[in-house]
């Protein structure tokens, strides 16, 4: 293994680690961001760089045989998963007993997969998000930056009131209405502009031919194509793909040694190199930051990491649910989803997004994630056989969630003369309770971290990600997960005169 050094590096490419890569690399620092997915940027055989979900292929997932969508079956049938072959592809599903986690690979991470779904909470919401964090500096600075920086734009309602596409939100809409809910418009990172072209038929579809969880070929401005081009332009800032980390220590010197990993897309190693740097940004998301602390911390290599590394992990509260619905949902779905059922006002909040079930044909399905405020909390142990942190979460902790979404969605069937579906989620159940698209904490700021992500007793350590956040967040976390990142490093720049 060779070994080299660089001022910076950053783990990661997600949300935490391109903000923090751009500031750095705007600030002057010399920084190398590492990220173990692809950069998706090449076409394959087919002209496109992703597949679709209605025909997947090994672009689809992380080095799996099988596609793993959160839907297992339709009318009990396996038809939606199929077998595929082994790639460094975009999406992964992480498994640990009792909850699944959803992760996107690749430069952008979770933006290249998820639902685009761009949600800032509401101001009273937030000190429970963040406590002790200055709410009036969120939302007159940070907010709106990572609002401008991520590109989020509000589809036109007057064109959302009569396109096929968004139907089935329609439906949503009225059906909660029907129970006494209201719904909320809720903004996105994808290019509403061109999805009204491509209803049109004058460009490609991408959102209109069912393209979400496995990346979108058109229209969504995921981090690669705003913070992490950025970054790259403060011409500071190097890229290095298909490069894992596998551990961290530091160095006699106090400079970290971060080793490194690099793979083909068949997952061959190629070569191996150790990275010293006097400044190191876990942006790996919360189970590639897991997994880094806890190991350093269980085998000694940073043995005075706190034990509050790995407490107070949440799911955001995520529940999923479909009704069957007697009225046609649309054959042809966006894949993004423009409208939540607000009942953020109840005694236990729930905003539940409406969710497309993009098919190409008529479904009467009426999908949804539901965001509910559970106070349930797990925790990451290391687990030595692996060299990875197991998430620990009891079968009983969906309970509250469910209990949650299925008092508000009783209410929606009751009005409507609808009921469940339960025939898309394996095991015969009506929630999908058991996988989640929102981890968040593990290294809570203000606990395991100081309040701007520094890890206490490691100078130049810092962790900025969706791990920093305590478990929910109310709403889709990724907007939240960009402004805190942009908060902490207009700090910790500065103040801890990060130079080369
Ligand atoms: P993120 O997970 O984005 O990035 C981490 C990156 O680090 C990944 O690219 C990973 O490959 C890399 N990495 C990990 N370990 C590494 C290692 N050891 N070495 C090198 N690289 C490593 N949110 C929202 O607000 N609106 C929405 O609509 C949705 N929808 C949605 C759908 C689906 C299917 C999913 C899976 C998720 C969502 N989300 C969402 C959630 C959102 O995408 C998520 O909260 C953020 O991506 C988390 O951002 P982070 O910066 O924490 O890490």
């Amino acid at each position: 293994a060779t070994s080299t050094f660089v001022p910076a590096v950053v783990v990661g490419s997600g949300y935490g680690a391109s903000v923090s890569a751009l500031r750095l690399g705007a600030a002057g620092v010399r920084t190398l961001m590492l990220e173990m997915g692809q950069l998706w940027n090449t076409p394959a055989a087919d002209g496109n760089v992703f597949c679709t979900m209605v025909n997947p292929d090994q672009r689809a997932m992380w080095f799996k045989t099988m596609t793993e969508a959160p839907l297992d079956t339709l009318l009990w049938l396996p038809v939606i998963n199929k077998q595929i072959n082994s790639y460094a592809g975009v999406l992964d599903r992480v498994d640990f007993p009792n909850m699944k986690v959803y992760v996107g690979r690749g430069v952008g991470g979770g933006s290249l997969v998820n639902g685009g779904m761009a949600v800032t909470p509401t101001k009273d919401s937030f000190p429970d998000i963040l406590p002790g964090v200055d709410v009036d500096e969120m939302y007159t600075t940070y907010y709106p930056l990572a609002n401008r920086m991520l590109g989020v734009n509000s589809v036109d309602p007057n064109w959302w009131n009569t396109t096929d596409c968004y139907q089935f939100a329609r439906v949503g809409r009225d059906d909660a209405a029907k129970a006494g809910f209201s719904t909320a418009f809720v903004p996105n990172v994808y290019d509403f502009d061109y999805m009204e072209q491509e209803a049109l038929g004058q460009v490609p579809k991408s959102a209109l031919n069912c393209e979400v969880i496995y990346g979108n070929n058109h229209g969504k401005r995921s981090l690669d194509k705003s913070y992490v081009p950025a970054a790259l332009g403060t011409g500071n800032v190097t890229l290095k793909t298909l490069t894992k980390v596998t551990g961290i220590g530091r160095n006699a010197d106090g400079t970290y040694a971060v080793n490194t990993s690099t793979v083909d897309t068949n997952g061959n190693t190629t070569s191996s190199q150790t990275v010293n740097c006097k400044y190191l940004f876990l942006g790996a998301g919360v189970l590639g930051t897991m997994n880094l602390l806890l190991q350093a911390r269980e085998t000694g290599t940073l043995p005075a990491l706190s034990q509050q590394f790995g407490q107070n992990w949440g799911p955001n509260g995520n529940i999923m649910t479909a009704r069957a619905n007697w009225k046609p949902t649309g054959s042809v779905q966006s894949g993004m989803p423009t409208l939540g059922i607000d009942a953020r006002n109840q005694a236990v909040p729930v905003f539940a997004e409406i969710a497309p079930m993009p098919a190409n044909f008529e479904l009467f399905i009426s999908l949804y994630l539901a965001i509910t405020k559970s106070p349930e909390r797990g925790s990451f142990s290391y687990d030595p056989t692996s060299g990875q942190a197991r998430l620990n979460w009891g079968p009983s902790q969906k309970d509250f969630a469910e209990n949650a979404a299925k008092t508000l969605f009783d209410k929606v069937n009751a009005a409507n003369g609808t009921i469940y579906r339960y025939d898309l989620f394996s095991g015969n159940r009506a929630f999908g309770d058991d996988f989640c698209y929102h981890p968040l904490g593990g290294a809570v700021l203000g606990s395991a971290t100081d309040m701007y992500g520094r890890v206490p007793g490691y100078p130049g350590l810092y962790v900025n990600d969706a791990s920093l956040i305590p478990g929910w967040t109310g709403v889709n976390p990724f907007v939240t997960i960009t402004a805190l990142a942009e908060r902490n490093m207009a700090r910790v720049i500065p103040t801890d005169n990060i130079t080369n």
